[in-house]
C-alpha cells in the first residue's frame, strides 16, 4: 500500500511498479478509480513513461473503473476482472486508489471488510497487488495496515519556504528494510531517490 496526500507521487510510484514488471515481460493491470486513461497517460508521459507503447506491446492493461463498478465487482466476485487473469500473464495489479471505494462504505468495519474482500479476490489470481491510498494529514486512513504486506508513505513537507518530498518504508514483511526517510524528486524518469540528502523538519 502506498499512502500519501494528493500530488505526492502515488500514481507515479504505481507506474514504476508496472514498468519494472513490463521490463521483465510481465503484464500489468492498472485499475484507475480516479483518472481517465487520456489524462493518466498524458501525466505519465511527462515523467517519460510511454504507456501507449507498453499497451501496444500487450504489457499494460488500463481499466477505468468507477466506485460503483468497483462495488459491483466486489459483490459479484470480481467477474469483470477475471478475463484479464485467464491466461495467467497478469502478474502485477495496481488499484489507484482504494480511498473513494472505501469511503462509499459506511462504518469502519465494513470499509475494512471491503478491502479485505478485494485483497482475497486478487490473491486468488496470484498477482502482486499495489494499492494507493489518499491521506489528508500524512497519516494512513481506515487502519488497514495489518491487511497488507508492505506500507510506503510519501510525504511532501514544508521545510522553511520549500517543500521537500520524502519516502519511508513503514513495513515490509520478510525484509530487513531501511528505516530511513529518503528524499526523492519527481521529474523526467519519474521518482528519483536522494539517499544522501537529509530531511530536516
Ligand atoms: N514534469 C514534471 N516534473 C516534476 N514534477 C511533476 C511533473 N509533472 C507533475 N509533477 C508533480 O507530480 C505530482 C503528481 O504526481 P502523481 O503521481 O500524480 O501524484 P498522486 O497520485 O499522489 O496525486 C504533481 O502534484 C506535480 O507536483
Ligand atoms: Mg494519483
Amino acid at each position: 500500500m502506498v499512502v500519501g496526500e494528493a500530488g505526492t507521487g502515488k500514481s507515479t510510484f504505481a507506474t514504476h511498479f508496472l514498468k519494472a514488471g513490463a521490463d521483465l515481460g510481465e503484464v500489468g493491470l492498472y485499475v484507475s478509480v480516479e483518472e481517465s486513461k487520456g489524462k493518466f497517460f498524458d501525466n505519465m508521459r511527462r515523467f517519460g513513461f510511454d504507456l501507449t507503447a507498453l499497451e501496444a506491446r500487450g504489457l499494460l492493461i488500463f481499466h477505468k473503473a468507477s466506485v460503483q463498478e468497483m462495488r459491483s465487482f466486489l459483490d459479484q466476485g470480481m467477474v469483470s476482472f477475471e478475463e484479464y487473469f485467464r491466461d495467467g500473464r497478469v502478474k502485477r495489479v495496481v488499484i489507484d486508489s482504494v480511498t473513494a471505494l472505501m469511503l462509499s462504505y459506511g462504518g469502519e468495519s465494513s470499509q475494512r471488510g471491503a478491502l479485505m474482500m478485494l485483497f482475497e479476490m486478487l490473491e486468488r489470481w496470484g498477482a502482486t497487488v499495489l494499492v494507493t491510498s489518499e491521506s489528508d494529514d500524512g497519516e494512513a486512513r481506515f487502519n488497514v495496515g495489518y491487511l497488507v504486506d508492505g506500507i510506503f508513505h510519501l510525504y511532501n513537507r514544508k521545510v522553511g519556504q520549500e517543500r521537500v518530498r520524502s519516502i519511508e518504508v513503514l513495513k515490509m514483511r520478510g525484509t530487513n528494510h531501511s528505516r530511513q526517510e529518503i528524499v526523492y524528486r519527481l521529474g523526467n524518469g519519474g521518482i528519483s531517490l536522494y539517499p544522501g540528502e537529509k530531511v530536516l523538519v
